[in-house]
């Protein structure tokens, strides 16, 4: 039995990558979810899988969490202070548990990127390869959910400092089936995959498919770096937040999120889920 653990369990991408787990037929009991808040995994407890309790800031809740576990999801942290000193801990736990396999959920590009997001994913990155534990990198591209259709269709407009960037974006679903895959298939140790869908669209790709699917013009504005920081603050997003999203704009405007590797679609064996299809989810279509 090999027994797979995945942390952030309670978070979108990780009830969906146990979801992918157990839809490739690995039984719930060889499964460990661990969450730092256990009453909101009552749902994958009725599964029959194992919750243990661990918080990524307290290094003392990890041995028992990852005692047993062979193969380890390392899902990136949503808190970002100290992010890849939260990440640290759970890697050098999973050196002392003996864990034989540790994947981690990083950025596309995340060796070369510059937006302000890469750099806990290259500092996670650099702690993993100087563990000497077997690692893979699941450089994970972005997610098609982080557009608001309905919103963007309410507004008439996309706001963004993206330019003519392309941006490969891939469903959370389709990036944890590719999680699943490497977790409960052979031959992954030392790989690095960049994960993206198959076909990138731009900013005023995406608002022209909204306003198509919503049945309403919707425009693009594209705006400098600092302005569009500004704007996201006026619309009442914290200082920290607004910054990270137009430097990621700035990161999508020099390629930073565009890719041509079919690495997600080969590991989840289908193409990946389309911008068309995305916008449909949100808009309920
Ligand atoms: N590629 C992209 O486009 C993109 C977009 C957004 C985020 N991300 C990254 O990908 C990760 C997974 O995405 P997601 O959609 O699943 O995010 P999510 O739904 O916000 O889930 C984040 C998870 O992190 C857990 N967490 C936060 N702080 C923790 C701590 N101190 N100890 C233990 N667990 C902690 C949360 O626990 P609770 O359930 O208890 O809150 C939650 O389960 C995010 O955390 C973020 O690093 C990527």
């Amino acid at each position: 039995m090999t027994k797979i653990a995945v942390t952030a369990a309670t978070g979108h991408l990780g009830q969906l990558t146990v979801q992918a787990l157990l839809d490739r037929g690995v039984p719930a009991g060889d499964l460990v979810a661990v969450v730092r808040d256990p009453q909101k995994a009552q749902a994958l407890a009725a599964q029959g899988v194992e919750v243990r309790r661990a918080d990524y800031t307290q290094p003392g809740d990890w041995a028992q969490a990852l005692a047993g576990v062979d193969r380890l999801l390392l899902i990136s942290s949503s808190s970002m202070e100290d992010r890849a000193g939260q990440h640290r801990t759970v890697i050098e736990a999973a050196k002392a548990a003996g864990v034989e396999l540790l994947a981690y959920t990083s950025l596309l590009g995340a060796d070369t990127a510059q937006m302000s997001l890469a750099a806990d994913h290259q500092a996670t990155e650099t702690a993993l390869k100087g563990s000497g534990l077997p690692y893979v990198l699941l450089r994970n591209g972005w997610y098609l959910e982080n557009y608001n259709a309905a919103q963007s269709l309410g507004a008439g407009a996309v706001l963004g400092a993206a330019g003519e960037g392309r941006i490969n974006a891939a469903s959370r679903r389709d990036y944890a089936e590719a999680a699943a895959a490497v977790l409960s298939t052979e031959g992954h140790a030392g790989k690095t995959y960049e994960l993206g869908g198959d076909q990138g669209f731009t900013l005023a790709e995406l608002a022209a498919e909204i306003g198509r699917q919503g049945g309403k013009d919707v425009a693009y504005h594209d705006l400098p770096e600092d302005e569009y920081e500004k704007t996201l603050e006026s619309f009442g997003l914290p200082t920290p937040v607004a910054q990270m999203l137009a430097s990621s704009d700035s990161g999508v405007k020099r390629g930073e999120l565009a890719t041509g590797s079919s690495d997600l679609r080969d590991l989840i064996g289908r193409p990946t889920t389309t911008l068309a299809q995305g916008v449909a989810a949100q808009l309920g279509g």
